[in-house]
């Protein structure tokens, strides 16, 4: 495991690895209204989907050009990159989220894009159900918009086992943690030391000792 801290078009070692499972900021600032109650602070590029675009880019231009496989978590509010082959839905359950609150309706999934080949295991529907981390929990308090760690191992189990996985956007650490967990490879980076941190804190708080090396 290598987690930079650092800025992900500056620190491009993740763009050697095999597969990209990300979680960039989406470009609709909601985290900006939920950080003001939560006090943690906004997420840095959350006003546009500039940073999203510029590392799918990178990503892009690596070997394998368009065929490079990523998932990419995203929200129905921003266009998806355009060489997007399926989305997956991340149900909710109960939860009613964010969104236009003039409405009668919640906002209850997120979207995960699917680019490229490669991605192997048995055929599941596209909707995956995965309950949300509590606004109570500690993590909340701690970063603006952690994932679940088995919404990521999920996403994983279809990526062959020999695959390095990239997440340029580290947050607190859901993708690197689910790779640890499932005993895969993995290259972060972060752009906040506090999240560094954070992360640093998990890993050594649930050891499984596949713990191999932290660069800043
Ligand atoms: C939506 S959050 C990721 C949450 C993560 N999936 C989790 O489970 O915690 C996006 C993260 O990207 C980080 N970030 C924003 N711009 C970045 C950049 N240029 N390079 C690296 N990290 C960046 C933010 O600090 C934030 O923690």
């Amino acid at each position: 495991m290598t987690l930079f801290h650092g800025d992900c078009r500056e620190e491009l070692a993740w763009l050697n690895a095999d597969v990209l499972v990300t979680d960039p900021p989406y470009g609709v600032a909601f985290s900006e209204k939920r950080t003001k109650r939560q006090k943690v602070g906004a997420i840095i590029g959350d006003d546009s989907t500039d940073t999203r675009d510029m590392a799918v880019g990178l990503w892009r231009e690596q070997q394998g050009g368009v065929n490079k496989p990523a998932l990419l978590f995203g929200h129905y509010r921003i266009p998806r990159p355009v060489d997007t082959r399926h989305v997956l839905i991340w149900s909710k359950g109960d939860n009613t989220g964010l969104g236009d609150t003039s409405l009668p309706w919640g906002v209850s999934y997120e979207e995960i894009y699917v680019m490229g080949r490669g991605f192997k295991g048995s055929r599941e529907p596209n909707i995956i159900t995965c309950p949300t981390i509590p606004s109570s929990h500690w993590l909340r308090q701690r970063h603006p918009a952690p994932k679940p760690v088995p919404l990521i191992e999920r996403l994983l189990s279809k990526c062959p086992p020999e695959w390095v996985v990239a997440d340029p956007f580290a947050g607190s650490g859901a993708t690197v943690i689910a790779a640890r967990n499932l005993g895969r490879r993995v290259v972060a980076v972060e752009l906040e030391e506090r999240y560094c941190e954070l992360i640093v804190e998990r890993i050594q708080n649930t050891p499984v000792g596949l713990f191999d090396e932290f660069e800043e």
